[in-house]
């Protein structure tokens, strides 16, 4: 059975993973508390002493307002972190995917972002996930480095879980309109990024050159096996307004009392609260990762759908009293 560690354990991707991925390998994950980012000797000492076939890091600094004002913070866990991660991989002749983020850029794009655009970020969050992409690249070059946008789930509270609290307790709720990416499903990015953990080390087998060829992927970072930028996201894009819409829509159609049922719009010019400089638009294109695995990621709206469901029905039918 392969053997995987997971950093950032107790994090909203992470948990996830342990939890889907420990059904089907061996699991050895780590939360802050047991592994600091900001500590590279006990890194080296904990991951150096075990044996594992992949190590996928979901751990980070990820308060984007904090990044701005704890810059060397931000670029210690961010950048060094991954470079150190993928020096121990490359060691153990480890699987090495590290996520990263649709923030690396400037938002001036109006169509989804490709793997060839250029990262230009705007924030200090974006600059160090940037660095660190380049420097676990640098460090191993079989690294797989994954962006990934709005990333929600039933571990941990995100956007989702504020627009529904709110749509549930207050007449009027407003929501961001002018800024657009695309939700992103704890439990699909398991299923999604299952195929890499298992390609495991080595050539890529026969189907899945065929499968490249095809796509007419040429570049050697660019399959199941070896290392480069892959965009993941769930399909399509929305404004923050429009994500909060959905998930209120949702919650009505399977019968959850709703105080607000209509989200009204505000501007993220109005967003006095936010320190740092936030992309207008970052959608990510999948295109390259449906030509490598033959799949094409659900749409978003089919997710907070099922996360509706998962989170607010299953929950509630589960504390239901027994009769
Ligand atoms: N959330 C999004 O919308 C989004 C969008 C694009 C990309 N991403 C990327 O996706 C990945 C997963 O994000 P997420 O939503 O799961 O974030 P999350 O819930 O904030 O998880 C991040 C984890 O990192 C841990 N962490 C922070 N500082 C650490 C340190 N010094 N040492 C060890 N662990 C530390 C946190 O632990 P504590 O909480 O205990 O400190 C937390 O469990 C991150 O790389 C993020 O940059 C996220």
């Amino acid at each position: 059975m392969n053997r995987l560690v997971i950093i950032g354990a107790g994090g909203r991707l992470g948990s996830a993973l342990v939890r889907e991925w420990g059904k089907e390998f061996d699991v050895a994950g780590f939360n802050h508390a047991q592994l600091d980012l900001g500590k590279p000797e006990a890194m080296r000492a904990t991951l150096g002493a075990l044996q594992f076939d992949a190590l996928i890091n979901t751990a980070a600094q990820t308060n984007v307002d904090r990044c701005e004002t704890e810059q060397e913070e931000a670029f210690a866990l961010n950048a060094e972190a991954p470079r150190i991660l993928a020096e121990i991989c490359a060691g153990k002749n480890a699987r090495f995917i590290h996520i990263s983020t649709d923030y690396v850029f400037d938002g001036e794009k109006r169509e989804p972002y490709t793997e060839e655009d250029e990262a230009r970020p705007i924030s200090v969050y974006g600059k160090s996930k940037w660095e660190g992409e380049r420097r676990a690249l640098e460090a191993n070059d079989r690294a797989l480095i994954v962006r990934v946008s709005w990333v929600f789930g039933p571990d941990r509270p995100s956007f989702i879980d504020w627009a529904i609290g709110q749509a549930q307790e207050k007449e009027e709720v407003n929501a961001i309109a002018d800024k657009w990416a695309t939700p992103t499903y704890t439990l699909d990015l398991a299923t999604l990024l299952r195929p890499f953990v298992g390609a495991g080390i080595g050539d890529p087998g026969k189907e899945e050159k065929a499968r490249t060829e095809k796509a007419g992927i040429t570049e050697p970072g660019y399959n199941l096996s070896y290392g480069g930028i892959l965009h993941l996201a769930n399909g399509g894009g929305c404004s923050w307004q429009e994500y909060a819409q959905w998930a209120v829509d949702c919650c009505r159609a399977e019968g959850i009392p709703m105080k607000t049922t209509k989200i009204g719009k505000s501007s993220l010019a109005e967003m006095k609260s936010f320190i740092a400089k936030r992309p207008v638009y970052s959608v990510l294109s999948s295109t390259k990762y449906q030509a490598l695995t033959g799949t094409a990621p659900r749409p978003w709206q089919d997710v907070v759908r099922d996360f509706v469901r998962r989170k607010y029905l299953e929950g509630r039918a589960l504390s239901r009293p027994v009769n």
